[in-house]
């Protein structure tokens, strides 16, 4: 049985586009073949209790992080997370003799519909497992990650096929993984770019009015 970690970097934590992902896909996967385990970034910071989530996740066999984009970037929560993780898998003498480091995927989401958007923020993860001696192997680029967070009707799920068909996929690799790194992948729900802006401008505007 394989263990699958999922890292939830999203500060929103349970309530984010990122938690609906990780949910999708967990829910793809056969459990009598994996054990999945999701750690969310935003709790252990209200604990600062990083120490026992840096040992499971060093025991995984694949590691998934989701989360959003924040300027180009993994949220500073995230950042702050990888620094702190980076540093224990280092030092770890115990992670070190392992014959074989976990293998990482990220499912980025941003609020544009531009999923192209992301990559940076995958960039930025495969630097980081390069330095902290993880097996990077591919991202999802997800756009209109607001709209992903909707609740499903027949028209929503419609619309967000593409995604849930690579969220699919993903799961595909992490049940049989491939021994080298692959090109990120990036999707968007099926709607034309104008409306999903004309829509998402509509609802800022109210949720400033509503701020006043
Ligand atoms: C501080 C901040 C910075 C953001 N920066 C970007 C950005 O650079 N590009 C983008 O497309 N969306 C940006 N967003 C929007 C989020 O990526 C988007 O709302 C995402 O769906 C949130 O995902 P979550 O629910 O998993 O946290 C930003 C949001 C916040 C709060």
């Amino acid at each position: 049985m394989s263990k699958i970690c999922f890292v939830n970097g999203s500060p929103r934590g349970k309530n984010s586009g990122s938690s609906y992902l990780i949910e999708r896909t967990v829910a793809f996967l056969n459990d009598k073949k994996t054990e999945a385990v999701i750690i969310y970034i935003s709790d252990l910071l209200k604990s600062g209790e990083y120490q026992s989530a840096f040992e499971s996740i060093a025991m995984m066999d694949r590691i998934v992080f989701a989360f959003p984009l924040y300027q180009d970037s993994p949220p500073g929560i995230m950042l702050d997370f990888l620094g702190k993780l980076e540093a224990y898998l280092l030092t770890d003498n115990e992670n070190r003799k392992r014959d074989s480091l976990p293998q990482v995927y990220a499912i980025v989401n941003s609020g544009f519909i531009e999923s192209r958007n992301n990559r940076h923020a995958l960039k930025i993860l495969a630097h980081f497992c390069r330095r902290a001696g993880l097996n990077w192997q591919y991202g999802l680029g997800i756009g209109a990650g607001e709209f992903m967070k909707k609740q499903d009707n027949l028209l929503y799920l419609w619309m967000k096929q593409p995604v849930i068909k690579a969220l699919s996929a993903l799961c595909n690799e992490l049940e049989n993984p491939s021994r080298h790194p692959q090109d990120n992948v990036f999707v968007s729900p099926g709607m034309p770019a104008f409306i999903y802006n004309f829509a998402a401008n509509k609802e800022w505007r109210n949720r400033m009015e509503c701020k006043k």
